[in-house]
């Protein structure tokens, strides 16, 4: 049966990201306590900078992550690691460098592989999500055109890992960060719908208006791939993060 995701709206995105970086705070003390490891399937964008400068004063204070297998949802296709824009550099900067995940426990899609290797290599990602025994947690944010990862519009529920194109939205977001749309990359490797939907709990961060109305149509019943943040609907454990900016137009 479908269900809308819960959703808890907070004054401000650093109220947000610090309610989010608490419970995967807990759930990361809680399993090490346990012996056992946690799965976090991490999303880049603007939106969970703020989560991962929680996460790392909380590492600061105390907090061990080395117990702690990450997943990326997303890589752009044909950049190398070193580009500045990859989000293998993102992630680095914003969290792994402040953080003590072991180096080999963390996976971010490679955006260097060769056109006739992605197939083996995108059912490789999914092999290894399974492997580290499925995502626990996954951070998603939501593109203006409700994608999620790089599930752009018209993308299918029953996808996993695989390459895909961008959208026109999504490279005109990415343009000034490229230097001009020109430059951007027309294609991605991202985890698909199924391999969101079988995490077992997912946490959609969005702040500010220029998410409101996507947001709204989130949280509105009705499954469309137009929107594939609406997909969410068929996840029993999902919740949208908001500030009061993204809250706007619910009801
Ligand atoms: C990119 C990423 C998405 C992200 C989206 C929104 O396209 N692939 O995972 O959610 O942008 O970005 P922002 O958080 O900057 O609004």
């Amino acid at each position: 049966m479908p269900q809308l995701p819960a959703h808890r709206i907070f004054p401000t995105p650093d109220a947000a990201s610090e309610a989010l970086a608490a419970e995967i705070g807990d759930l990361v003390s809680t399993r090490a306590s346990e012996g056992r490891t946690v799965v976090l399937g991490l999303a880049t964008g603007s939106t969970p900078i703020r989560l991962y400068a929680e996460l790392a004063r909380l590492h600061r204070e105390g907090l061990s992550f080395a117990n702690v297998i990450t997943f990326n949802l997303d890589e752009y296709l044909g950049l190398e690691r070193d580009h500045p824009e990859s989000y293998w550099q993102f992630m680095h900067l914003r969290l792994f460098d402040h953080i003590d995940i072991p180096p080999g426990n963390i996976h971010i899609p490679d955006g260097g592989i060769p056109d006739e290797e992605l197939e083996g290599y995108c059912a490789g990602y999914e092999k290894a999500i399974s492997e580290a025994g499925g995502i626990d947690l996954q951070v998603l944010g939501i593109g203006r055109n409700g994608h999620i990862g790089f599930n752009e519009p018209g993308a299918a529920p029953d996808l996993p890992t695989h390459v895909t194109e961008l959208n026109e939205v999504t490279i005109g977001d990415a343009a000034e960060a490229f230097g001009g749309g020109a430059n951007v990359p027309r294609r991605a490797i991202t985890m698909g719908v199924k391999t969101i939907l079988e995490a077992r709990r997912v946490a959609l961060l969005a702040f500010g208006e220029s998410k409101a109305e996507i947001v709204r149509r989130a949280l509105t019943p009705g499954i469309t791939p137009q929107v594939p943040a609406t997909y969410l609907q068929l996840h029993p454990d999902s919740t949208c993060f908001l500030d009061q900016d993204a809250a706007t137009q619910l009801g």
